[in-house]
């Protein structure tokens, strides 16, 4: 089992990576969590039937009384409704603030996990186990929690960190081809922003992590090291976090266009290229690396543009929840494995997207 080290500034905690890592829920969960009697897991109905007997077996077997609380799996789920559900549920089982949410599931469940947690009671723990690719590298790790409203994605949340994060590598058995594909989104930009030994490695793979569960294994401990890296120096997004948003203003516009029918890490990927794309126009960036960039965004089936014009990305991300005041922060890449914050009025970024 691989250990990654968590120092946000609220809280320090371990992201523990290893196939059958589930199988130490119940020894952490007791040892973390000493004075917790009652667990919430809180998961979805494509992820339930999966491992859900397994958690509870192992919360079970540690001695905690366990209520589940399982939701339609989907984005158009992530609402305040099924929040209120899991603080009801929660209610009714008496829990109290030394009790704790298991969060079992894509990123979706984690945030939404997450959310219940930090505000149950003003707040109670959460151990995340996430089963998805992209909640693995990104989402259950660095405390953001949330629900979607209308206006947008993740629009309603809060900073809550995790007590413990579980990843066990043998989940990713059983996740359909294309979820995995979107996961690759988030690992890609990883290697594009801040890590230049995780990209060569993705180069050598070819296109197949996935066959290979001790190199798969390796790269989610690469990837979870960067984001803790990350998190430790900027834990509230007011600096160098911010540069984990590569690609999604972008991406954010063309998924809400969807109505969130396209999934999240298909729309980063388009994000990155059409941001690529303006770095070489705008001379920051050399084709030659663009062109390395995308080749391995198509390498692991990934898109690396779309329709979507300039007016509609710029007025989409006038109302993101990343603007501050008048101006957006863009995350841009200079060169493979290297990003830049680069503040932009609403005309500098039109400007900087037109051909
Ligand atoms: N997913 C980006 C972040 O956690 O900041």
């Amino acid at each position: 089992m691989r250990t990654v080290h968590v120092s946000a500034a609220s809280k320090e905690y371990d992201v523990l990576i290893g196939i059958d890592a589930v199988r130490s829920l119940g020894a952490e969960a007791k040892k973390l969590c000493p004075k917790a009697l009652k667990a919430l897991v809180v998961s979805e109905t494509n992820v339930a039937p999966l491992y859900l007997d397994t958690v509870n077996d192992q919360l079970e077997g540690a001695g905690f009384e366990v209520t589940d609380y399982v939701f339609g799996a989907g984005e158009q789920n992530k609402n305040i409704t099924e929040i209120a559900g899991m603080w009801n549920k929660m209610a009714e089982a008496g829990f109290t603030r030394t009790d704790i949410v298991i969060g079992l599931g894509g990123g979706v469940t984690t945030d939404m996990a997450g959310f219940a947690a930090s505000t149950f009671l003003r707040g109670i723990s959460v151990i995340q186990i996430p089963t998805s690719l992209l909640a693995m590298v990104d989402a259950s790790v660095g405390g953001k929690t949330g629900i979607d409203i209308p206006m947008g994605k993740n629009q309603v949340g809060a900073f809550w960190q995790p007590t413990l994060v579980l990843e066990d590598i043998s989940f990713l058995r059983t996740l359909p081809d294309d979820v995995f594909t979107e996961g690759m989104g988030e690992v890609t930009k990883h290697a594009f922003i801040m890590d230049l030994d995780l990209f060569d490695k993705l180069e050598k793979a070819n296109g197949s992590i996935r066959v290979d569960e001790e190199l798969l294994e390796e790269i989610v401990y690469m990837n979870v090291s960067d984001k803790a890296s990350v998190v430790g120096e900027d834990e509230n997004d007011n600096g160098r976090r911010q540069t984990l948003n590569f690609g999604h203003t972008v991406g954010h516009v063309i998924e809400r266009d969807s109505g969130f029918t396209k999934p999240h890490g298909i729309c980063v990927a388009k994000g990155m290229g059409i941001i690529m794309d303006a770095c070489v126009r705008a001379g920051t960036l050399s084709a030659e690396d663009a062109e390395k960039m995308k080749d391995l965004l198509r390498l692991y089936k990934l898109p690396v543009s779309d329709e979507i014009t300039p007016e509609v990305i710029v007025e989409g991300a006038m109302n993101d929840k990343k603007k501050r005041g008048d101006t957006l922060s863009v995350i841009l890449v200079n060169k493979i494995g290297s990003a830049e914050i680069k503040k932009m009025t609403k005309e500098e970024f039109l400007e900087f997207l037109s051909v």
